[in-house]
């Protein structure tokens, strides 16, 4: 029988967990802060700022949204990451992506202070993911290993093929991945015998943006099957990289799209802003993961 790995629950038990966090270091006076910055008006951006406004609300973070004309400069975005860096109140700085296209985004975040830096998308906090010392966990990737520990599913030995190779998905949870113990493949739209290579994985994981992408072929009976995927069908509904029906009946475990990854990426940012929180007030001996 198939199980499905139920990410808006395990989303809920983690925000619980969070929000006793939360509670704690407010008995030490510390009420962790997010502040987020966007630029323009992009109208994914606006939903999933609001939900971070929402879930931090939730949780018990105190957060702001900077909101700034798409007109923004560069000189003037540089200005409000530098007065973000300096301003002893935050703990975390996010800057939505994407950012509009006369605006330098590498150079943005490479200005990110790394020890707020709760995206994790700075050079310094990546390769301290590479080198296995890790600060923060980038989101995406750590939502996902904390589905398979909950659901106890190990890592370790296991073969892992990833589809997709960004730098917010396929490359961090490699490296996670690799860090964990298992033998990790990662494939791209090119990749060739891109069919057999995925039906050799133990554990599948698909972020492209392309639906469908993962058919009942490509995955080995019994594996387990992670969908990163956040698309729309032809009928304009959600849904994944995978053909959910019929991959269900080859799978052991599967995240659904929407309910699956999604939810938990919200929840491993607000984890690593507490865990900034901490960080900054290490002093106050907090243990910090
Ligand atoms: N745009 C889409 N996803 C993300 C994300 O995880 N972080 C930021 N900063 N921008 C995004």
């Amino acid at each position: 029988m198939i199980k499905i790995i139920d990410g808006k629950k395990i989303a809920e038990d983690v925000k619980e967990e969070l929000k006793k966090e939360i509670l704690a270091l407010g008995e030490k006076g510390i009420v962790p802060r997010l502040s987020v910055i966007l630029v323009g008006e992009d109208s994914a951006s606006q939903v999933y700022v609001k939900n971070k406004e929402r879930v931090a609300k939730e949780i018990g973070i105190n957060s702001e949204v900077v909101r700034l004309p798409a007109s923004t400069s560069q000189e003037e975005l540089e200005g409000v990451i530098s007065r973000h860096n300096a301003n002893e109140k935050n703990h975390g700085i996010l800057v939505q992506l994407p950012l509009p296209e006369h605006i330098d985004a590498k150079k943005i975040i490479n200005l990110i202070n790394p020890k707020k830096d709760v995206d994790c998308f700075h050079p310094e906090n990546v390769g301290r993911i590479m080198i296995g010392d890790a600060r923060f966990l980038s989101c995406t990737p750590a939502g996902i290993l904390e589905l398979l520990k909950r659901s106890e599913i190990l890592v370790e030995g296991k073969n892992v093929v990833i589809v997709g190779r960004s730098n917010i998905v396929g490359k961090p949870l490699a490296v996670m991945m690799i860090n964990l113990g298992a033998t990790v493949t990662v494939c791209n739209s090119k990749t060739k015998n891109l069919k057999e290579i995925c039906a050799q994985a133990d554990i599948l994981v698909s972020a492209t943006g392309r639906v469908g992408l993962i058919c009942a072929e490509m995955v080995k009976q019994d594996a387990v099957v992670i969908d990163v995927g956040m698309n729309r069908d032809e009928n304009g509904k959600l849904c994944g990289d995978v053909d959910y029906i019929r991959v269900c009946d080859k799978a052991c475990c599967i995240t659904p799209v929407p309910g699956g990854v999604g939810p938990m990426t919200i929840m491993m940012l607000m984890r690593n802003t507490i865990l900034a929180a901490k960080l900054k007030n290490a002093d106050l001996s907090f243990p910090v993961c």
